[in-house]
């Protein structure tokens, strides 16, 4: 392709997604400087991709979705722009500031990524835009927002997706409003473990399916106190979300149709610890519960804060467990412990899901692209009502441990 023909080209998409994306002529005039001197880098069958909220090298998961950007994982996904605020900003000087500087000259000067502070200060698409929140929870109805009035095509939310359900609901009709699509990213709802087990059970009459997530924090009250305080939603809302996206998703778990829960008062614990700042929180450290639907479904989620690192699921027949898939499985492990190897210092859990991740962003991108379907992907709508039978159980579940 001729330069010429390849800039006649990259107008013609740019202002036929400006027209789309609603942005006027004036907001595109009033772009300030920083905004003009930014270059498209996405290529034809690529989203442009902004990604909000990197956090810190090793230890954002933004980060992490930036590093599979960059090293072409997803092909449909071209990171143009990074937003971040916090470490481009106040929290530049402190812990984690110097790490954030470095990885922003290296995806810079290595792959021409582009930094700013805000999503106000991007320039308009030059290819369809998707941005990937992946901020704090609590800032992500504004950042949703900026996000549509940049000229977003589609979003990538983080989950749980917002602090409550009220809030969500009023995302999920601003962007509807705006004609912009936001999927979720559950990234279990994708996972080999979870289709291998689902497939198992479809195959056994009568079985049964246990969800079990599990965390390594140390058993000690200062730990777990701590660990309450930083998740102050609570157990459900943040560590068993991600089951509850598969219950809604595959199990037809909503408010209404939730027959029964029950807690396994033998394996669940609540505790009320206190945390750094001398704040008392209640929680679980452990639940395990069972749900039955009024369409006859019956699912088991069990997590348990200090029971190690592995994730998995099982399935029963008359109480004997007659199949059980990790994640990890043996194929993964030489993955996980190739990539443990190059980034040492860096959370377990994105080596374990790494494949999940590249999964999910690349269906979400070539959506955005190519409006095809995104397979097995939750949308808003799951994860309101995911939302909601978290703040549903959440009290039940109290009461029934008291
Ligand atoms: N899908 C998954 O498996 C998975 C795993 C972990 C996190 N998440 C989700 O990803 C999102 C980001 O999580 P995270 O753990 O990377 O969050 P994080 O708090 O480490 O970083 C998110 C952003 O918060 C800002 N920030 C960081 N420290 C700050 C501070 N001290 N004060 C103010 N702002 C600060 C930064 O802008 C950063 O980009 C959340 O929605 C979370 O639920 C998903």
């Amino acid at each position: 392709m001729t330069f010429a023909t390849a800039a006649s080209l990259l107008a013609s998409r740019s202002s036929a997604f400006v027209a789309q994306s609603g942005l006027t002529k004036s907001a595109s005039r009033s772009m300030s400087a920083f905004a003009r001197s930014m270059v498209a880098k996405a290529e034809d069958g690529q989203a442009e991709v902004v990604l909000v909220g990197c956090g810190a090298p090793n230890r954002g998961m933004g980060w992490y979705h930036g590093l599979q950007m960059v090293e072409q994982k997803c092909p449909s996904a071209s990171l143009d722009y990074v937003v971040e605020p916090w470490f481009m900003g106040p929290g530049g000087e402190g812990p984690g500031g110097d790490d954030f500087k470095q990885c922003q000259a290296e995806w810079e000067s290595t792959y021409g990524v582009q930094f700013a502070t805000s999503l106000n200060d991007l320039p308009p698409p030059k290819a369809p835009r998707l941005a990937l929140i992946s901020g704090r929870t609590a800032d992500n109805p504004r950042l949703l927002s900026e996000a549509i009035k940049s000229g977003s095509k589609c979003i990538y939310l983080e989950k749980p997706g917002a602090p409550t359900v009220a809030e969500l609901q009023a995302m999920k009709e601003e962007a509807a409003a705006a004609g912009v699509e936001v999927l979720m990213g559950y990234n279990k709802n994708v996972c080999k473990y979870v289709s291998k087990t689902r497939d198992y059970a479809a195959s056994v009459p009568g079985s049964h399916v246990t969800f079990v997530s599990n965390n390594a924090y140390e058993n000690t009250a200062e730990s777990l106190g701590e660990c309450f305080e930083r998740n102050a939603e609570g157990m459900l809302k943040n560590m068993a979300i991600h089951e509850l996206a598969l219950l809604v998703s595959f199990y037809d778990v909503t408010v209404e149709n939730i027959e029964s829960v029950t807690a396994d008062k033998e394996f669940s614990s609540m505790q009320t610890l206190a945390g750094p700042s001398g704040k008392e929180w209640t929680d679980f450290d452990k639940i395990k519960f069972t749900i039955k639907t009024k369409n006859g479904n019956e699912v088991s989620v069990q997590a348990d804060r200090c029971g190690g690192t592995d994730s998995y699921a099982t399935v029963t027949k008359d109480d004997e467990e007659i199949f059980r898939y990790y994640m990890p499985d043996e194929d993964d492990k030489k993955l996980v412990e190739e990539l443990t190897a190059k980034y040492p210092t860096a959370m377990p859990y994105f080596f374990t899901q790494d494949p999940d991740y590249i999964t999910v962003k690349e269906r979400v991108a070539k959506h955005t692209v190519d409006g095809q379907p995104a397979e097995g992907i939750a949308t808003i709508d799951v994860a309101v009502e995911t939302l909601r039978v978290a703040e549903y159980l959440t009290p039940i579940l109290q009461e029934q441990l008291k």
